[in-house]
């Protein structure tokens, strides 16, 4: 979950990190209240968007008094900044800036630790200038194990070449970034740019978090960031109920047991839906995992039959430690759960079991003579039926 920049500052601020005031708005009216709560000569007024590149897109403006603030968030709300509209401002406390640095901590998968990345030059664009002048940003691996302490912090420092007392109050701030990182369990914590003013001091004067959302057990404070209005409903649904679910843009709903399983249908209904009108697309994927209950059918088809958008569903199941009769009970159970739940299965359901048991979970399919489902032996050609259904 990345979180948006006042959240971050939020997050620093309360380790120690030193940042600036700010205060959100969300009207002009606001930002004009908040640049004079902030009573600094200079308050910057910036756009609240989880997308990078915020001040080459207008999204970052100088202010100087509260009814220049006002005027500049109503310049600023409204924007679209890369396909994301700005609904809500940060009016921040202006900073006399000499020079401008670059600090990250990510999580670097490909080598099971962290690595930290620092340069002088911050600010500007960090993948430009770590494609063309590669010497000036400083990489150094951290171990998970033992995160940034003093040492690691002053061989950072070191490596980006700064010396005397500006490296060690960076240093110092690099622990505390770490801190951060490792207590909220971030994936990533950037600063473009940290900032020494002209009076000396060291300042994070932007803050990009990532949180790590497999470790949302440890921290029941983090559900209060998510940002409710931004979360499609059905994925919200979903997650709810534990299923793993991604809403996509097609009619084709998609149910299949393993996420490979899952991957490859999406691929050939996609192909399948080519040969008919409006080329019928995949409307999401969802798998069920290994040891799919009537209850977890049920839940899955209750998400895919919500979704206004499908108008015909695909059920792949390939038997394996769940065989598929047991698949078969499941999917009769999950029209009774569905039915006694009020619902019903709607639109046209295209049913391929193979694998485990296929022949006995068919039997049981059609032994049960369920409302608008359809059996179809192979992938591909179940894939074709369910792609034509949509299409009609
Ligand atoms: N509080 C502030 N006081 C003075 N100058 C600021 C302040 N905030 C930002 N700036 C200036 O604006 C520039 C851009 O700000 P910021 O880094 O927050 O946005 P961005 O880099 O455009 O967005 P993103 O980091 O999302 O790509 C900074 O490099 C800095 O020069
Ligand atoms: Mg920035």
């Amino acid at each position: 979950m990345d979180l948006y920049e006042y959240q971050a500052r939020d997050l620093f601020e309360g380790y120690g990190v030193p940042v600036l005031r700010g205060i959100t708005a969300t009207t002009p009216a606001e930002a004009k209240e908040a640049a004079a709560t902030i009573g600094s000569p200079v308050v910057v007024v910036k756009a609240q968007v989880k997308a990078g590149g915020r001040g080459k897109a207008g999204g970052v403006k100088v202010a100087k008094s509260p009814d220049e603030a006002e005027a500049r968030a109503a310049e600023i709300l409204g924007l679209d900044i890369k396909g994301h509209l700005v609904k809500t401002v940060m009016v921040a406390e202006g900073a006399d800036i000499a020079e401008e640095y670059y600090f990250s901590l990510l999580l670097d998968r490909a080598e099971r630790r962290y690595l930290a990345m620092c340069s002088k030059e911050g600010g500007m664009d960090i993948e430009t200038l770590a494609v063309e002048r590669p010497d000036a940003l400083a990489r150094i691996p951290v171990d998970p194990r033992v995160g940034i302490d003093q040492a690691k912090a002053d061989e950072i420092v070191a490596a980006a070449g700064f010396s005397g007392p500006d490296a060690e109050e960076i240093a110092r701030l690099l622990q505390l970034l770490g801190t951060v990182y490792e207590k909220e369990d971030a994936t990533l914590v950037e600063v473009n740019p940290l900032v020494k003013t002209a009076d000396g001091k060291i300042i994070a004067l932007d803050a990009k978090v990532s949180l790590d959302e497999n470790a949302e057990f440890r921290h029941p404070d983090h559900a209060a960031l998510a940002d409710k209005s931004a979360e499609n409903p059905l994925e919200a649904a979903a997650k709810a109920k534990g299923l793993n679910y991604v809403k996509l843009d097609g009619s084709v709903g998609i149910i299949g047991n393993g996420a490979g399983l899952v991957m490859s249908t999406l691929d050939v209904v996609a192909y399948a839906g080519e040969e008919f009108p409006g080329s019928p697309k995949p409307a999401n994927f969802l798998d069920i995992g290994g040891g799919a209950s009537a209850e977890i059918m049920a839940s899955g088809l209750e998400i895919i039959i919500g979704d206004e958008q499908v108008k015909s569903v695909f059920v792949n199941v390939f038997g394996g430690i769940t065989a598929c009769d047991a698949v078969a009970d499941g999917i009769v159970h999950a029209f009774e759960l569905l039915a006694s739940r009020d619902e019903r299965v709607n639109v046209p359901l295209v049913v391929r079991l193979d694998g485990n048991n296929a022949e006995l979970g068919r039997q049981i399919l059609a032994a049960a003579n369920l409302p608008r489902l359809e059996q179809v032996d192979t992938m591909d050609g179940a894939a074709r039926r369910v792609a034509e259904l949509a299409a009609s």
